[in-house]
């Protein structure tokens, strides 16, 4: 079967962005940000980008490009070469994949609502209490004590799934380009148009001045530069999966190097207008209600739907703002949740050789279903437990198991050759460097030191056994799963040259 191609260059580029850009640029990098140092966390964030990032993105766009397949089938070509099983990395990785789609549609679902509610501000003045308790209906419920489902939280979900597996059933030109190519013009819009207007409130600067001032006393802290690698592998969407499916339907005439560093860069810009977006709010209501900004920020999930709601209620027109607002949420996320089903789609086409139609109602449909749980009165919970484990053990983990066999096992330089000549500029030995040093160090350092502490001091406040069941358990079945995947199935794949 031929393989689906892109159309064009651009399309290829804003597919890659749209997927890039997400809820991690608006609702998560603000937030860790903010915990972590505010301006301080731009140093490691910046390093990781350019020690990290950009060496991964041009990996993985040259895995791809190459070998024309999803994640398992790379990896098993790259194992054959080598003359060991390596095709349970893929799945393991579309696992990654698939358990981040099925609660990250949850985030897009409240961001759907949100919409709504934003239009009359229709959350009240205690956006606290709105989002927790009549919201969400959170209870005294726990992780694995899940209550009910709760269908105002489903319908919105339902929606984004509708609009995901649309795409993806459509295919490569049809669906996900075409989603692309609506999708980020649009978000670039209405970011831009929102900032244009809100930097210029009183206060403002004053946000954005402790985004950007730097706080030296907090680079030296582990945790700040774990945070900040954890955050550069998900918001690029490397390390699972996607960008090795979405580069796998690269026409053989691209440009490797350009596309790689542009995507890095327009994702990262684009983080830093998220961060102005939400911190120049965030100083305006500082000064609205005379406190240090320090008091008006809640962290974690709470910034994007508990702060920002309140912030908007305090906003002239707010039945502008809080709609554009919460739709940028939407459409950054949508068109992520596209490319992680897309990663999910593309391995199962691949081997189970069956149309794409078949297998995006096949993946998108038991998507759906397993989602659910996480519209019931605990999903918050479940979703809070679940992403730790899985960005701080399992992503790091494929991350760093995917960095030793390319860089280690095979000579990182052909690699490096392979992308200078599908490229008109080429990069130096410097992405060797990063590739075979820095990043494998960074990364084991932050592996071991997220192993350890959640290790003895668990995750938050859930109680053991959910730990050990949703998050330990999680993340072993899901090796487990894979390593069964690859050992059960032969692959049809002929012997490929090494890189
Ligand atoms: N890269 C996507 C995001 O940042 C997953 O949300």
């Amino acid at each position: 079967m031929q393989r689906e191609q892109w159309n064009s260059r651009t399309g290829f580029i804003l597919a890659a962005v749209g997927s890039a850009i997400g809820l991690g640029n608006i609702w998560r990098f603000p937030y860790m940000a903010y915990e972590n140092g505010g301006g301080a966390f731009f140093i490691p964030y910046l390093f990781a980008m350019l020690t990290a990032g950009i060496p991964f993105m041009i990996m993985e766009f040259s895995l791809g490009h190459k070998y024309r397949g999803a994640a398992p089938k790379i990896f098993a070509q790259l194992g054959k070469s080598l003359g060991f099983r390596l095709e349970w990395l893929g799945w393991f990785q579309v696992f990654i994949a698939a358990v981040i789609a099925i609660y990250y549609v949850a985030i897009i679902g409240w961001a759907i609502s949100y919409f709504v509610f934003s239009i009359s501000q229709s959350w009240g003045t205690d956006t606290n209490a709105f989002f927790f308790n009549e919201y969400l209906q959170l209870g005294d419920n726990s992780p694995t004590k899940l209550g009910s489902m709760q269908f105002h939280i489903a319908i919105p979900m339902a929606i984004a799934w509708s609009v995901t597996t649309l795409a993806v059933y459509s295919g490569v030109k049809g669906g996900i380009e075409r989603a692309g190519k609506i999708m980020m013009p649009l978000l670039f819009i209405m970011v831009l148009l929102f900032i244009a207007r809100i930097v210029f409130l009183p206060g403002a600067l004053e946000g954005l001045n402790y985004l950007f001032r730097p706080d030296f006393s907090m680079i030296l802290n582990a945790k700040v530069w774990s945070a900040a690698y954890g955050q550069i592998f998900f918001t690029l969407s490397v390390g699972f999966a996607i960008m090795l499916a979405y580069s796998s339907y690269l026409p053989e005439k691209s440009d490797i190097n350009n596309n790689a560093i542009m995507t890095v860069l327009i994702n990262c810009g684009f983080s830093i207008l998220g961060g102005i977006m939400i911190f120049s709010v965030l100083g305006y209501m500082a000064q609205e209600q005379a406190k240090p900004i320090t008091d008006v920020v809640t962290s974690g999930v709470g910034l994007a739907f508990v702060t920002i709601p309140a912030a908007i209620n305090l906003l002239p027109a707010p039945y502008i703002f809080g709609p554009l607002f919460f739709l940028a949420l939407v459409v950054a996320g949508i068109s992520s949740h596209i490319s992680i089903i897309e990663a999910v789609v593309s391995a199962v086409i691949d081997k189970l050789s069956i149309s794409r139609k078949k297998a995006a109602l096949l993946v998108c449909g038991t998507g759906f279903v397993i989602s659910m749980a996480f519209s019931s009165n605990g999903g918050l919970l479940l979703l809070d437990l679940v992403d730790y484990f899985i960005n701080n053990i399992a992503l790091l983990s494929s991350c760093l198991i995917e960095l030793i066999i390319l860089a280690w096992l095979f000579k990182i330089a052909d690699i490096r050759d392979y992308a200078n000549r599908c490229s008109e500029f080429s990069i130096g030995k410097w992405m060797e460097i990063c590739l075979r040093f820095i990043g494998p160090i960074m990364l084991a350092i932050i592996l071991v030191k997220n192993l350890i502490n959640t290790l003895t001091d668990g995750y938050g406040d859930y109680p053991i056994a959910d730990q050990l069941f949703l998050g330990w358990g999680l993340v072993a079945s899901m090796l487990f799963a894979a390593i069964f995947i690859s050992v059960i199935s032969g692959n049809n794949i002929s012997k490929e040259p090494k890189l």
